[in-house]
């Protein structure tokens, strides 16, 4: 399996420019199934994730045309006019649980859907009975085949009507998927206590370009009137907020300085409170975020993670990264998923001294991180794992790095133009990587 060699090389230095929204970018493609006309969505990132995606709507039977324009963004043109199929690919499924989010989308617009149950992964069980809620109140019957772990979803004849939904936790990929289906549901649609994540909000302005009326993305509260048809549209994805957020952490871990750009400052607030808790200076600049982890000594902090605007779960890890070379002990508190701790054991392999209870872990500060072999053990610990290698002593080998490769466009190149001494070794017999190819 392709590995990543890290070492240390001193502060990093320099400028680095974000990609598209990973996050954004999944539900931005399922949305464009709602319509028979084509849209157009620039400022894709090269990702595995969205070649699933891309692989996905193409098995519905959308025609997918992915392409860089001319000043090199990419590009994707979807247009879903004749859909064929509406039965998701287990294997695309279990390659990304995230292609539930074209449920929404298919029930809209077709009535029906077959998705394969998106299985757990390593942070958590990922149930989807919030999704399943949403689809109800709007009319949809649900019937589970335990024994082929499908799930077939029908709308009455009369399609999907609108009505109120409470969601009991803000879960970002329900309220992604109620909101999709309900731009053409019957009437009106309400999410309570919906996400309110920066991806919700790309997400329904998008939807709002083609046509829909809704009101309150980026609240707790979000109305959706529902409307015969919506058209085809173009967009661009927002930068990715925890790509931003990673490479603030990698100034501040290797006591660098970087210039952050086409980065959105007010994506990343509890970031940058807390990098400013611990000492780093970090400066709003017209070009973006720059962040200088050189200039005085590092002390801890605390953490606890939160649905948006809290502090965001996929930084936990590489905040924790950090906070194991400063001074003073701290706390993180991980109140998203169940168990986003795997990680730990890594660091602790590396000379970190991370102990947990429950949901909480204690963060002894000023280690001497040693380099290991250790492996990525998802997509936000496996940036972890590389930035702590950037400061421990000797080489650090990072395996199961596909995850990484899900989440973060050209990592390595970025890092490298940063003065990051990292390698991407593939051996003999590896699983080419797949990229969206454009
Ligand atoms: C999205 O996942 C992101 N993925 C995750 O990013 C992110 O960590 C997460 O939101 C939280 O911000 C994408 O957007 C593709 P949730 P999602 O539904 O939608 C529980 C990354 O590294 N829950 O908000 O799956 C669930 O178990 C990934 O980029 C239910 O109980 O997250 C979890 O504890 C990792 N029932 C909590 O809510 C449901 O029906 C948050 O899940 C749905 C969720």
């Amino acid at each position: 399996m392709a590995k990543l060699i890290v070492e240390n090389n001193g502060p990093l230095h320099g400028i680095v420019e974000i990609s598209g929204a990973k996050n954004a970018v999944l539900p931005l493609m399922a949305a464009t199934l709602l319509t028979d006309e084509k849209c157009s969505i620039n400022g894709i990132p090269d990702l595995t994730d969205v070649f699933v995606m891309k692989d996905m709507l193409t098995s519905f039977g959308a025609k997918v045309k992915a392409e860089k324009d001319d000043n090199g963004i990419s590009r994707i043109d979807v247009q879903a006019d004749d859909i064929t199929n509406i039965r998701g690919s287990k294997e695309l499924v279990s390659e990304m649980r995230a292609s539930t989010m074209v449920m929404g989308p298919l029930l809209a617009k077709c009535g029906r859907c077959v998705m394969p149950l998106p299985g757990g992964c390593a942070i958590g069980s990922r149930p989807i009975d919030l999704h399943l809620k949403g689809f109800k109140a709007l009319g949809v019957t649900v019937i589970e085949n335990s024994d082929e772990s499908v799930i077939s979803l029908v709308t009455y004849a009369e399609g999907l009507k609108g009505d109120i939904i409470y969601l009991d936790f803000p879960s970002v990929g329900a309220t992604e998927n109620i909101l999709m289906a309900a731009t053409l549901a019957k009437g009106t649609t309400v999410i309570e206590n919906a996400a309110k994540e920066p991806e919700i909000v790309d997400l329904a302005n998008l939807l709002n370009k083609m046509g829909a009326k809704i009101k309150g993305a980026g609240t707790d509260t979000i109305r959706i009137t529902g409307v015969d048809k919506l058209h085809g549209a173009v967009h661009t994805v927002i930068p990715d907020r925890i790509e931003t957020a990673t490479f603030m952490l990698a100034a501040a871990i290797t006591r660098g300085k970087i210039l952050i750009k086409n980065a959105i400052p007010g994506h990343v607030r509890p970031i940058i409170a807390k990098l400013k808790e611990c000492n780093v200076d970090v400066e709003i600049v017209d070009e973006g975020i720059y962040v200088n982890g050189a200039n005085k000594e590092l002390v801890a902090t605390d953490i606890k993670t939160l649905p948006y605007p809290g502090f965001p779960t996929d930084i936990q890890s590489p905040f924790m990264a950090f906070l194991t070379t400063v001074d003073g002990e701290s706390k993180v508190k991980e109140t998203v998923f169940e168990n986003r701790f795997m990680h730990v054991n890594e660091l602790n392999r590396m000379g970190a001294k991370i102990s947990t209870r429950d949901r909480e872990a204690f963060v002894h500060g000023n280690t001497k991180l040693v380099g290991a072999k250790v492996r990525a053990t998802d997509l936000r610990a496996g940036a972890a794992m590389v930035l702590a290698g950037l400061v421990a002593e000797g080489v650090t080998e990072i395996s199961e790095i596909y995850h990484i490769e899900r989440g973060y466009e050209n990592f390595t190149k970025k890092m490298k133009n940063l003065g990051a001494k990292i390698e991407r070794v593939v051996e003999e017999g590896d699983k080419v990587e797949r990229h969206v190819g454009i």
